[in-house]
Order: C-alpha cells, then structure tokens, then sequence
C-alpha cells in the first residue's frame, strides 16, 4: 500500500528521532502535521529545550535562524531556505551607533524578526508576546526600539514614562491594512471582535477589542464570549482559531492578509529535509555567540514575575 506524504513524513520524523515545529502562518497542512505550532516566542523556548536530534522549523529564516542559535548542538533544516521576513532587515546599522553616542543609557530592544546580524548590535531581543513586561522591567530609561516601528510604537504607548525611540521598519503584510477595511468589517459584521496584531498601524490599534501576539489573539479568542471575530493578523491564524472554536465564526479582514513567504512552506518541502537532511540553517560561531546573548537576555526576562 502506499504511503501518503503525511505518513512519510511520520515514519521518517521518528526513524530521524526529528521535531516538526511551525508557525501559525505556514499553510494548514503543514500546521497539521507539525509536533508544535506557536508563535514566535514559543517556538524560540521550544527550539531551545527540545532533545531531538534534528529540527525542521517551519516558517522565515529569522525563526530558523534563532532556533539554531539557540541550540548549536542540534541541527537545524529548514523546508525554504529563501522564504524571509521583509521587516528583519529594516535596520540602518549606523543609527543605532548614532543613538549609542547620543544616551548613556540607551538600550537597544530588538524584535526577534530580525538578522542574527542585527541582534548583535542589540543588547536585547523581544517578541510581541513579551516587549511590553520586558521593556518596562529593563532598568534603561532611554530606549531604541527595532526594527518595527508599529510594535515599538505601541510598546510606547504602554509604558509612556520612558523614553522610546522608534525606527522606521515595518511588516507589508501588517502595515498594508487601513481603518477603513476595519470599518468596513465591523459594518458587514455588527457584534463582531476585532483582534489584532501590533504589527499593525495605529488607526487599527485605536479600532481594536484585543491587541496580542499570535498566540495572545488564539488565547483571547477561545476565552472570550463573543461568538464573532474579524481577525486582523496573517490568515494563517485562522487554522488554530477554527480548530479551537468550531462554533464561533472568524473573517478575515478586506481580503485577508498574506504573508507570502510562509507560505513556501510545503508538505514535500517538509518531507524533502527531512529525508536528505538539505537547507542546514548555519550561522558563523562568532555570530552565534554574540546573537545569543540578547535572545538568551530575552528568555530569561521574560520568565521573570
Ligand atoms: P508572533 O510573534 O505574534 O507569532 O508574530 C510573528 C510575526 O511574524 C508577525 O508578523
Ligand atoms: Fe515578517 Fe510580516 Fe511575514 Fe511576519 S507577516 S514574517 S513580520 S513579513
């Protein structure tokens, strides 16, 4: 009898003694057979701890990329060497040296979506889940926030007695969505929630019921006792959500929100690293070394009460 490519994947996972992690924003049949699927945050303490041998990180090369870093005794495969994160190189490397000369006590906060490259110029890294609790624990007053400047912005906003200096990157997918979808939304569907991700642009966040990571919007949604939500975050999401609660109704917002690179993440892809063991994520010991201290930083404040 034949196999289906889903159970190959199985037989080889465990004859490779191999952990599948993924993303909420790779494509429904990769979410499906992964061994853990969260948001970025989780997977970096997942990648970290994990005993197998051999990780397959579903998802863009800053999640990949972290994994290894984290964990240089495992190796790390990942299903599309090129699927990336626009966002993680939205840095200009000489205004964070600018920003070092002009505070004595500047410390620069950066969002995991970014270069291993860059975290090493950063003396901390965040995640959506944690930049709030972490940068309002840091003992810095000064503060520059990359390379989102939504997220840095709406950390900002919380935590308005230090000062936060923005940087200009943002994610196309996120920042692409406008207030008047919103509206447009909330018009079609009176009664329905609308969740949405930091990485969006104020006039969303000002429209918001919830603001959170992907995992926060998952764990609101399946709390909450409202019946009908218009998401505004990667269509991925959707998966988890419809799984979690198949008798509430989730929309998608305009017409939904891509973020194409996830979605090079395939099923034969997956099987294809697996068995050959091809697009090892590497990173120089010298890069590793040095970008593992802000993510370990991060780890560790984020752990704190
Ligand atoms: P999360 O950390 O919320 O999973 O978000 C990652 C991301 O890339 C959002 O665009
Ligand atoms: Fe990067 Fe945006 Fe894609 Fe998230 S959705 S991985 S921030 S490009």
């Amino acid at each position: 009898m034949t196999m289906t490519i889903k159970e190959k994947i199985e037989k080889v996972k465990k004859e490779k003694n191999a952990v599948i992690l993924a993303h909420y924003y790779v494509p429904d049949e990769v979410q499906e057979i992964a061994d853990y699927v969260g948001d970025s945050y989780y997977l970096a303490k997942v990648a970290q701890k994990t005993e197998a041998d051999l990780i397959v990180f579903c998802g863009v090369s800053f999640m990949g990329e972290s994994a290894a870093i984290l964990n240089p005794e495992k190796k790390v495969v990942m299903p599309d060497l090129t699927a990336d994160c626009a966002m993680a190189h939205m840095v200009n490397l000489d205004k964070i040296a600018q920003m070092r000369q002009k505070y004595d006590d500047l410390a620069v906060v950066c969002y995991i979506n970014s270069t291993a490259e860059i975290k090493t110029y950063s003396d901390v890294c965040v995640t959506s889940a944690n930049a709030v609790k972490i940068v309002k624990n840091l003992p810095n007053q000064n503060i520059f926030f990359i390379p989102d400047g939504n997220l840095g912005r709406y950390v900002a906003e919380q935590i308005p007695e230090k000062n936060i200096v923005l940087n200009d990157g943002y994610c196309p997918v996120h920042a692409a969505k406008t207030a008047d979808e919103v509206r447009k939304a909330k018009a079609e569907h009176p009664g329905a929630k609308f969740l949405v991700h930091p990485e969006c642009t104020k006039a969303l966040l000002d429209e918001a019921d919830y603001i959170g990571s992907t995992s926060g919007i998952i764990d609101f949604a399946a709390k909450d006792e409202a019946m009908e939500y218009i998401i505004g975050t990667e269509d991925g999401v959707l998966y988890e959500l419809k799984k979690q609660n198949p008798q509430k109704t989730f929309h998608q917002l305009g017409g939904g929100m891509l973020c194409a690179d996830m979605k090079f993440v395939t099923l034969d892809k997956v099987l294809d690293v697996l068995e050959n063991e091809t697009n090892e994520v590497t990173v120089t010991e010298e890069l590793r070394r040095q970008s593992m201290i802000p993510l370990q930083r991060m780890l560790a404040l984020a752990e704190q009460k």
